[in-house]
């Protein structure tokens, strides 16, 4: 018997209010990584690191990097269609997409735009979202309030990155940790199912300077003084971050627990931010969970920001890690600082 199927006791929040049976669900995955593989053993000849380093402290072996040109929208575009695909859903019937992503191909047109044009997705709505590396469980439920309150029945969610743009490859202290990818969700209403039982999210803006790309923005518009000071590249405090990563994705997730009156023995698939092997297993540590209920593939792909949980996730169900009636529980932590979860029943 699956975890998941011991007890069906946990609730779905959103019964109390009048949906109407209307609840929304995940109707198709995909991801999509470039092909381009950079391995510890390639840090090793630009900084001064080593593979016994980054594989102690962080748990990455390799990442994934662009190819020249190849933007976010493209690598969103194509996690788009596979999960277009795994939806049986076209193009021509999304009602919306959102985006989430620290890289977009330019500050505008969004990326949204970009990928509904690579997409023909010509009824849809486009928007890009920004919360860091919680950006998929954001945008999760910004996409599931439009299909509860009946605005839209077919909506996009895409995670996509290329960090590789805003690595400083001469700072071992960051560009170990990055790689590129999307991952992509169809949300729809799935009458009388559970589907997406409840979202959380959380920030602290106060904290924002200790995870940052300072320049390029308003406040700091590119200059030569800024690309000479190397403003544009991400700049992290690594211990507290990690610290509040830790904290912020164990309270998040028990919150989603809470709010269905599940326990984390009943949830069949963990997946947690990737962004530091040391964390999931803090975080895991903290929920009391079994190293079995946890997805992990970072030692594959690094940390990929918004795409990293949604990149799991299509894994995950494409592996049978997650079957259908399965619990799984999203908990993310990123730039801003941000933070979500995320319950869902497969
Ligand atoms: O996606 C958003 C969320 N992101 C995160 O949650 C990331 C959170 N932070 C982390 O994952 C970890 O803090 C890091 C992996 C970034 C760093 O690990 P750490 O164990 O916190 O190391 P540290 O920053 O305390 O540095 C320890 C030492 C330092 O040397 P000294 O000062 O002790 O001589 C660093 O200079 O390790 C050194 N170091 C390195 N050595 C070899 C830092 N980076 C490297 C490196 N190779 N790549």
């Amino acid at each position: 018997m699956k975890s998941s199927q011991k007890s069906l006791s946990f609730i779905n929040p959103r019964a109390k209010h009048n949906f109407q049976g209307r609840t929304c669900s995940i109707a198709g995955v995909g991801s999509y990584v470039p092909e381009r593989v950079l391995t510890n053993q390639d840090l090793e000849k630009m900084v001064e690191t080593s593979d016994e380093w980054i594989t102690t402290r962080t748990g990455i072996k390799e990442r994934r990097l662009a190819a020249p040109g190849e933007t976010t929208s493209d690598m969103g575009a194509e996690a788009a269609r596979r999960a277009l695909a795994d939806a049986g859903v076209a193009p021509e019937d999304l009602d919306l997409i959102i985006v989430a992503t620290v890289t977009p191909d330019m500050p505008f047109p969004s990326t949204a735009c970009l990928i509904q044009a690579k997409l023909g997705a010509r009824r849809a709505a486009a928007f890009d979202i920004e919360a860091a590396c919680s950006g998929f469980v954001y945008g999760l439920e910004i996409g599931q309030q439009f299909v509860m309150s009946r605005t839209y029945d077919t909506v996009l969610v895409v995670g996509a990155e290329k960090l590789s743009s805003i690595v400083d490859w001469t700072d071992r202290n960051t560009c170990v940790l990055f790689g590129d990818g999307a991952g992509a969700a169809v949300l729809r209403n799935r009458d009388g199912a559970h589907g997406l039982l409840t979202v959380c999210m959380g920030a602290d803006g106060g904290k924002g300077s200790l995870l940052q790309v300072p320049a390029g923005g308003s406040a700091m518009p590119a200059s030569e003084e800024t690309v000479k000071r190397r403003l544009h590249y991400i700049r992290m405090e690594g211990r507290e971050t990690f610290k509040n990563a830790v904290q912020a994705m164990c309270a998040a997730a028990e919150e989603a627990l809470r709010r269905c009156r599940a326990d984390i023995s009943q949830v069949a698939c963990i997946i947690p931010h990737q962004a530091n092997r040391r964390i999931i297993d803090a975080v895991a540590a903290r929920l009391k969970a079994k190293p079995d209920q946890v997805y992990v593939n970072l030692d594959r792909y690094g940390n990929t920001s918004a795409a990293s949980v949604a990149i799991a996730l299509d894994e995950a169900a494409r592996s049978g890690r997650i079957q259908r009636g399965d619990l799984a529980l999203l908990t993310v932590f990123g730039g801003g600082f941000t933070w979500g979860s995320a319950l869902l029943e497969w």
